[in-house]
């Protein structure tokens, strides 16, 4: 029977880094090594004062515990393709920008960059685990690259692994996941390499939450659970349009409907919309997969959670310029929060990039604080948002600022686009105080104690109420 001893992941990014990271922790006697082409990540990664390159709870503690015991960080993967018994895929798999498929499709070609170079260097058996998010039937793709390219002797089991993390908490969620999902081929040798790998994750996670599946399953899985998480916010924000129509409370909905033990209490924050680098682009992968399987009635039903999604964005910019008297042009709007939710610095397909876009669009002066995401990222972010307009003349209309009240000085208007516990802490009454009037609060995220803030003297409009400002 194969033993895992020494794990090559190839992607140090937000799923290999802390993945694999926590593999090197809860497994001491598994050497693991994760590669990048990345060289200035993977430089992060090793930095003497562990300036990780990426911002997530109780990280840097689990790589200080372990980096140069067990855990190596390195740009030389063919050397950690060589040395491996097991080899994780966690590169990126954003969805395609051109070409059969844009928009929607996933753009495997790094998967398949990666693939191609675990068949040209391996010289031994591996097992490879597909980590990334991919279409259902990739592990196929996968086998039959590796089969063709190999030498004589060596030979591929091919498992897929999804990774259920969720950036901000994913080194509590990888401590203790909900379930490990391991897909295989149902052949001997299949079924041989998923205990292998079922035995790296049994040094922590309990037996019945390993679960063994069929590859297909496995992949169909991960896609199907992003879905429905995704499905349920969409859901809830549909909801939150009804209650500002009709002054039902959005809150009070979803712990009526949550208290149903069926539906539960999770998941059912309304919002901005929902952002992050995996919810849309899996979705959208579902749909594109429907639509290949000429499935187009489940590719409609699908797609409409990303449209929804889409609407609650647009819906909240309407609502601020209709608040502010039809028109903000020339007004002072501060942007609380850039990343796509609390506790990361990851701002991919985050709300706050759409509202910022809308507002620009409507020549406003938008003043952004967010206390993880850098300068530069929100420029390339603002940058890519507005792809006609220079950056130059975006900077004319943007200012970066490094505190939430420094953003609200002499606004007409802020608006809650991330739900960062520190915005808890401001002192309104100094905000107000040097606020032009009417001062008007938007909240997207269900932060704030809005009547507080009416006492104060603020007009403020929250998701999913349908008070009067
Ligand atoms: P990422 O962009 O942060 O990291 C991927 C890394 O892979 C990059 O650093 C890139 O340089 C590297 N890479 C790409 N091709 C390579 C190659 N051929 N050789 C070596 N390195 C290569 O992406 P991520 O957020 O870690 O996501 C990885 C996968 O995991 C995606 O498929 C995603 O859908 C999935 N996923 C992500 C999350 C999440 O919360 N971010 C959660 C679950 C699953
Ligand atoms: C998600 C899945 O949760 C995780 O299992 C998968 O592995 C990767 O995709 P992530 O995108 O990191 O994780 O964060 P998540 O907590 O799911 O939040 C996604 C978005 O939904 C955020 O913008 C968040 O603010 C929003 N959200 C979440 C809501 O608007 N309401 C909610 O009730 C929950």
């Amino acid at each position: 029977p194969v033993q895992v001893k020494k794990i090559c992941c190839i992607g140090a990014g937000y799923v290999g880094g802390p993945t694999c990271a926590v593999i090197a922790l809860k497994c001491p006697h598994i050497q693991v090594t994760i590669v990048d082409l990345n060289k200035a990540r993977v430089d992060a990664w090793n930095s003497p004062d562990f300036a990780v390159p990426i911002y997530e709870p109780g990280l840097v503690d689990v790589v200080k515990q372990c980096r140069g015991r067990n855990l190596f960080f390195s740009t030389d993967v063919d050397k950690a393709i060589l040395e491996a018994d097991l080899i994780f895929v966690s590169v990126n798999t954003p969805t395609k920008k051109s070409g059969v498929g844009a928009g929607f499709a996933a753009d495997l070609n790094y998967v398949e960059s990666a693939t191609r170079r675990i068949a040209a260097v391996a010289t031994s058996s591996k097992i490879v685990v597909e980590k990334s998010t991919v279409p259902c039937r990739t592990a196929e793709s996968m086998r039959t690259i590796l089969e063709a390219n190999s030498r004589p002797g060596t030979r591929f089991d091919i498992l897929s692994n999804p990774e259920f993390l969720a950036e901000g908490t994913a080194i509590a969620d990888l401590f203790k996941p909900d379930r490990v999902l391991i897909g295989s081929l149902q052949t001997t040798e299949g079924k041989e390499a998923c205990r292998a790998l079922a035995d790296v994750y049994a040094n922590w996670v309990p037996q019945e939450r390993i679960l063994t599946v069929g590859l297909w399953s496995s992949e169909l899985s991960k896609l199907a659970a992003n879905a429905m998480l995704a499905q349920r916010i969409s859901s809830i924000n549909a909801l939150s349009a009804i209650c500002e129509a009709t002054g039902a409370n959005i809150d009070e909905v979803s712990h009526a409907v949550g208290f149903d033990s069926r539906i539960g209490p999770k998941f059912l924050r309304a919002s901005v919309g929902f952002g992050g680098s995996c919810f849309q682009k899996d979705i959208l992968n579902l749909v594109y997969l429907s639509e290949s399987l000429h499935l187009p009635q489940v590719a409609a039903y699908w797609r409409q959670v990303v449209e929804m999604n889409e609407y609650q964005k647009s819906r909240f910019s309407k609502t601020v310029v209709d608040t502010l008297f039809n028109t903000i042009t020339g007004k002072h709007i501060a942007v609380l929060g850039f990343a796509f939710k609390a506790d990361t610095g990851d701002t991919r397909e985050s709300a706050a990039i759409s509202l910022i876009r809308d507002f620009l669009s409507e020549r406003a002066f938008v003043t952004i604080y967010d206390p993880q995401v850098s300068e530069e990222q929100i420029w390339q972010d603002l940058s890519e948002a507005c792809p006609t307009t220079p950056l130059e003349t975006i900077k004319k209309q943007v200012t970066i600022v490094h505190s939430a009240l420094e953003a609200c000085t002499q606004k007409e208007a802020i608006i809650i686009a991330t739900e960062w516990k520190e915005f808890l802490e401001i002192d309104w009454q100094t905000v107000y105080a040097n606020m032009s009037k009417p001062a008007f609060v938007f909240d997207g995220r269900l932060l704030i104690d809005a009547d507080k803030l009416r006492k104060i003297g603020f007009k403020v409009k929250v998701i999913g109420r349908g008070e009067r400002v």
